[in-house]
């Protein structure tokens, strides 16, 4: 019997994280967030100081340096969204931006997945508004 291939995750990872991958992931999803009319309402009109934000929580939330931390202190990321109506809705909209994003990386489809389910996962937990 011929073996699946296997996909090596944390080297996968680990390339992503050497290429600095969450710059382009960042740049690329809040392009869509700024546009998407569920959710400008609840996002400044600028985005640079929320795509540095997120670029720095990414990068350690995934493992690669914590520059979160470094610069911003402890993440509250439960805090931070508790100050904003997240419906349902939105929170759809908002993983809808970050699935066609990464449909647009050029990577493995095994780091797109684990990507978006660990994201889905933390974004339900987000809601806190209904409809
Ligand atoms: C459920 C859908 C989500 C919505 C609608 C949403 C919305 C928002 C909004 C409105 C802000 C504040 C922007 C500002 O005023 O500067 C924000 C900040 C942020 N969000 Fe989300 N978010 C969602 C999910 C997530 C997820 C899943 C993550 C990461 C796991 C995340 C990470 C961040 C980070 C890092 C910031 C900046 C935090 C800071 O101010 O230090 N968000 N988000």
């Amino acid at each position: 019997m011929i073996p699946e291939p296997t996909v090596n995750l944390t080297s996968e990872l680990q390339a992503f994280l050497q290429a600095d991958g969450f710059r382009t992931l960042v740049d690329l999803f809040y392009d869509r967030v700024s546009q998407h009319p569920d959710l400008i309402p609840i996002f400044p009109e600028d985005f640079t100081e929320v795509r540095e934000k997120q670029y720095c929580f990414l990068t350690q939330f995934f493992g690669g340096e914590p520059l979160y931390s470094q610069t911003y202190g402890p993440p509250s990321m439960m805090r931070i969204h508790s100050e904003h109506p997240i419906t349902p809705r939105r929170a759809k909209a908002w993983l809808w931006c970050m699935k066609d994003t990464l449909e647009h990386l050029d990577i493995h489809e095994a780091l797109r997945k684990f990507f978006y389910d660990r994201l889905a996962m933390v974004a339900q937990n987000f809601i806190n508004t209904s409809e």
